[in-house]
């Protein structure tokens, strides 16, 4: 076997509130040989998700953190460059849970390890509208949000990666879509390529005014990844019987203590009559992946599911483009080319 020199970028120190250069530290160590029963893979593409943000933090959540020194956690798409496997040949693209690094060897029966198929969609996307995002958007709105056709669906972060595709299938099954976001441009795809039937900009609009004119009949399922002001003002506006799938709530991932801080379960809790409001993970749809998998590339080959995507180059410069899930400054899946095939 080859030797390969593999860069990693690796948690340097835990953040507090917002992650800094110096939370991480970049890495060059040898791959030597495979044993039986594993594959090489080159990295291709890296995939930034808010979550890592929880990884990094000492707190156990769903997931255990990232150790000091560990390499930071993520699923990449890539290419076997090297297999001592029979289950995969030199040339077949896969994901896995590789973390930020350039190679990886994964026994190739781990399960979070699996063969894509590069012609039928771009590898990029199977981190995005095909992936983990796209069936977050599947199972949180179907089988978390329950809709009913003619019903009122209220999306945050509705040009990113889960909320794009949440709003998308919502209109698919007769729902009145409203998406929010942030900034003219994010706005004008969300309604004009998209779809949704309004669009409301959290960042210039009056979210009570707006919300009330984009959803004259109240709202029954608000499909929650931010929190703060954007669940304040939805809260007010909810109907009974309403659905709250607790998806995410980025606004709050960079406080200092998040003890402290007043999360969409305190601002739906609190309420006279509460909507059915709780975290759910896609994780917990693991058994039922290749409905959702088989669905979403479906849609997306036959142009009935779109996608943005913001694709940045340099594995170094992850951390900086980690940044960016925080400000808005993705459009999109944001996704980090680290090598050429
Ligand atoms: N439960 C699960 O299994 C699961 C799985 C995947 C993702 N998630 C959650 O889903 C949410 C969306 O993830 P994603 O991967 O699709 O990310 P994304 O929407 O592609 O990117 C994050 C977006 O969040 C918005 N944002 C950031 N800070 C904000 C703030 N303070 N207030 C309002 N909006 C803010 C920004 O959009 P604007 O420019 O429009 O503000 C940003 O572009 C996150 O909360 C994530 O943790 C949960």
């Amino acid at each position: 076997m080859t030797n390969y020199s593999n860069k990693s970028i690796v948690l340097a120190s835990r953040p507090v509130g917002e992650p800094v250069a110096d939370n991480f530290r970049l890495e060059t160590t040898d791959i030597g040989g495979l044993e039986e029963g594993q594959v090489l893979i080159k990295t291709l593409y890296l995939s930034l998700d808010p979550y890592m943000r929880g990884r990094m933090s000492e707190a156990k959540s769903y997931a255990d953190p990232v150790a000091i020194g560990e390499v930071m956690a993520g699923e990449t798409a890539g290419v076997v460059v090297e297999s001592k496997s029979d289950l995969y040949a030199v040339g077949d693209h896969v994901c896995s849970r590789s973390g930020w690094q350039e190679y990886f060897v994964s026994d190739a029966k781990d399960p979070m390890t699996y063969k894509v198929d590069a012609d039928l969609v771009p590898l990029s996307a199977y981190l995005g509208v095909c992936g983990m995002p796209g069936r977050t958007a599947y199972f949180g709105l179907q089988s978390e949000g329950k809709p009913k056709a003619g019903e009122t669906l209220v999306v945050s972060a509705a040009s990113g990666a889960v909320g794009s595709v949440v709003g998308q299938i919502g209109k698919k099954l007769g729902l009145h879509v409203v998406g929010v976001a942030g900034g003219e441009k994010k706005c004008a795809y969300v309604k004009d390529e998209l779809g949704f039937d309004e669009v409301v900009d959290y960042k210039s609009d009056d979210l009570d005014a707006a919300l009330a004119a984009a959803c004259p009949n109240g709202i029954d399922i608000y499909f929650e990844s931010v929190g703060g002001a954007v669940s304040e003002a939805v809260a007010k506006q909810l109907n009974p019987g309403s659905r709250v799938p607790i998806c995410g709530f980025i606004s709050n991932y960079n406080t200092r203590d998040i003890t402290t801080a007043r999360t969409p379960f305190h601002i739906f809790g609190e309420l006279e009559t509460p909507p059915a409001h709780k975290f759910f993970l896609v994780f917990d749809y693991m058994n039922e992946y290749a409905e959702a998998n088989k669905a979403l590339t479906d849609w997306v080959t036959s142009g009935e599911l779109k996608y943005q995507e913001t694709i940045v180059d340099g594995l170094e410069r992850a951390p900086e483009y980690f940044s960016w899930l925080f400000s808005g400054k993705n459009f999109g899946k944001l996704v980090v080319k680290v090598a050429d095939q």
